[in-house]
């Protein structure tokens, strides 16, 4: 099934997956935004910490939850397997979240970008010289795996696929009842473009953010980039009948326009009542491309993961590795200046951090605006503007080791990942299991 079914935990849970990996090619699946605290083995990242679950063998993911709570997701964390669709929610509740009791339903709106071209074909034109460096622009846009598509125009895309084009491909269709509030959960599990949600005639009041709880804001629409998350409550309270969910795609950065898509990507909040019509309230060069951190690319291991390297008390690693090992727990500040004309969702594995600037230009501790350190967001995945900067601190109290990359599934191809290692001596303790790593041989 396409999104891949919800994965429900209380705080606290024993989670445990067996995944079959019927593709022909290695697979591994990450559990974006749990801390793995104690765990980092089974984080699900090829070439970091694990190497990939052969085809045909299986491989059984087994963690328990921290006390963390809120709107994650998973996703494969092999090659670019997850843009073909190994993308699926994962909701943890808690009795200690704050708006416990104050919204009556749930509703998954997961929404991403989608390719009518597989991810290989598309990762090999985008890292050849051909591509000039302009990523691949998407086909459409999804909510919960649907959207319609106008197949006339299907010929003119890019990369022509020959594959069957439905006509009358549906919206994704939510049900409101008049009077109940919902808590609506927004995933972005696309490969590069980032959306601003909003369902007509509706007020979204953001109680959270990529799993931390936030003071509640009221909002007309919520700008959502690649892998972030928000939580919003929503009451139904207008006349029963039939509202756009909207998410607009954020065409700016697409180098070359798509003729075959439409932006404005919909689903539809039916209220219990409405006649089930489609009336809709609301207005209707030479080198090959490359991703650096401080001059490096970012190339995964073959056969092997860093992860069991430090287990062995490897503590040097390949340049191609990019690894900033902190021996201890420490609060560290980094400042990740962005000298590119497209803004990058930057994640975090195992943790997350407060955002303490963003903004243009590079940031300077003399000269730009004091560090906003008064009730800071907290989030995984910060969005890095476009020629801007972003300065976020975090404490490496996590043993392991932990990608940070660009989400945007183009440029961790290209190498945009750099690796944080925490507290060696801890790893070399670990008790990673024998089954984990003779998945190297
Ligand atoms: Cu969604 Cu490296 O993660």
């Amino acid at each position: 099934m396409f999104p891949g079914p919800l994965v429900e935990a209380n705080a606290g849970d024993r989670i445990v997956v067996k995944v079959t990996n019927k593709l022909a090619s290695g697979t591994a699946i990450h559990w974006h935004g749990m801390y793995q605290n104690g765990t980092n083995w089974m984080d699900g990242t090829t070439g970091i910490t694990q190497c990939p679950i052969p085809p045909g063998q299986s491989f059984t993911y087994n963690f328990t939850v921290s006390n963390q709570w809120g709107t994650f997701w998973w996703h494969a964390h092999a090659s670019s397997q997850y843009v073909d669709g190994i993308v699926g929610p994962l909701v943890v509740h808690s009795p200690e979240e704050p708006q416990l009791g104050q919204y009556d339903e749930d509703i998954i709106m997961m929404i991403s970008d989608y390719y009518h071209t597989d991810s290989k074909t598309l990762v090999s034109w985008y890292l050849s010289p051909e591509s000039e460096g302009s990523e691949p622009v998407p086909d459409n846009g999804l909510i919960n795996g649907r959207n319609p598509f106008d197949c006339s125009k299907d010929s003119s895309a890019h990369f022509p696929t020959g594959n069957r084009c439905d006509p009358g491909a549906p919206h994704a269709h939510f049900s409101f009842q008049k009077g109940l509030r919902y808590r609506i959960r927004i995933i972005n599990s696309g490969a590069f473009a980032a959306f601003h949600f909003s369902i007509d005639n509706h007020r979204l009041t953001v109680i959270e953010v990529d799993g931390v709880d936030v003071q509640p804001v009221e909002v007309e629409r919520i700008p959502i980039h690649v892998a972030q998350r928000y939580s919003a409550l929503v009451d139904a309270n207008q006349t029963v009948g039939n509202y756009w969910v909207r998410a607009d795609m954020n065409t700016n950065c697409f180098n070359d326009p798509n003729p075959a898509l439409d932006p404005s990507v919909r689903a539809i909040i039916h209220y219990d009542g409405a006649p089930l019509t489609t009336t809709v309230h609301g207005a209707d060069k030479e080198e090959g491309m490359a991703g650096y951190v401080n001059k490096t690319s970012w190339e995964p291991l073959r056969g092997d993961a860093t992860l069991f390297q430090a287990h062995q008390g490897v503590s040097t690693f390949d340049n191609s590795q990019l690894m900033v090992t902190f021996n201890r727990s420490m609060t560290v500040e980094l400042v990740i200046i962005n000298y590119d004309e497209g803004d990058h969702p930057f994640h975090l594995h195992g943790h997350t951090f407060y955002v303490l600037a963003i903004g243009s230009g590079g940031y300077m501790f003399d000269l730009s605006p004091p560090l906003q350190t008064k009730n800071p967001l907290r989030r995984d995945t910060v969005t890095i503007p476009a020629f801007g900067h972003a300065v976020i601190r975090f404490v490496t109290d996590n043993p392991g080791i932990w990608a940070f990359h660009c989400h945007i599934h183009w440029h961790m191809e290209a190498g945009l990942l750099v690796q944080f290692l925490s507290q060696p001596d801890a790893i070399q303790a670990f008790n990673i299991p024998e089954e984990l790593k003779a998945m190297c041989k």
